[in-house]
């Protein structure tokens, strides 16, 4: 079983690297999925201004950074996704990124790890409907990081807490990814 975990923020100077290389580090030692870190920003992925809608299945795509996104997402089982909060909602080159796909995402499940002034949770309500559309498993248990506490001189200095929580949802995503694939 592979799972990817995706930093969904392409800003220069992101914070969402040291958080998703955090998010790996802990998983990559596990024995019962192969965790895959996709970063988003490597993939380049253009604004979605094809002709041909992604969710169709054609898997169809002009743009040949598309085409690298998509098998990267299609030879994952389940991921973690890793978000910021912008403007109370999910970040839009995140955004954009998956709705340029269509059948890589279905059915398989979704972790959330957020991060924000209060903890990137309202991106993560914003993500939920949204996997919920290609029948993507929301996992319950998510890790919800604070930019005033997890932070500290600007450096990512997680609480003890939040390693004992990506377990957890790690657990779980593992859980439903295996029953899901059975
Ligand atoms: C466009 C934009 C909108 C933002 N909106 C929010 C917000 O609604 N809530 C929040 O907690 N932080 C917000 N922030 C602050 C981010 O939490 C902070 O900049 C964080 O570092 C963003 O993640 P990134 O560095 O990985 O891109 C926003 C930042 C940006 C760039």
């Amino acid at each position: 079983m592979r799972i990817g975990v995706i930093i969904g923020s392409i800003r220069d100077g992101r914070k969402g690297q040291a958080v998703g290389e955090w998010v790996h580090e802990r998983a990559r030692h596990r024995e019962d999925a192969t965790f895959e870190l996709l970063d988003l920003r490597s993939f380049d992925v253009p604004l979605l201004t094809s002709n041909v809608q992604p969710g169709g299945g054609s898997r169809v795509y002009d743009s040949p950074q598309v085409r690298e996104w998509s098998a990267a997402i299609d030879r994952c089982d389940a991921f973690v996704f890793v978000t910021p909060e912008y403007n109370h909602g999910v970040p839009g080159a995140f955004k954009n990124a998956y709705d340029s796909l269509g059948p890589e995402w279905v059915g398989k499940p979704v972790a959330f790890v957020s991060y924000g002034g209060m903890g990137g949770v309202r991106a993560v309500e914003h993500w939920r409907p949204v996997v919920a559309n290609f029948q993507q498993y929301g996992i319950r248990a998510q890790v919800a990081l604070s930019t005033n506490t997890d932070w500290t001189d600007g450096e990512f200095d997680p609480h003890d807490r939040c390693l004992t929580e990506l377990d957890v949802m790690l657990d779980m995503l593992v859980s439903v990814a295996g029953k899901l694939r059975g």
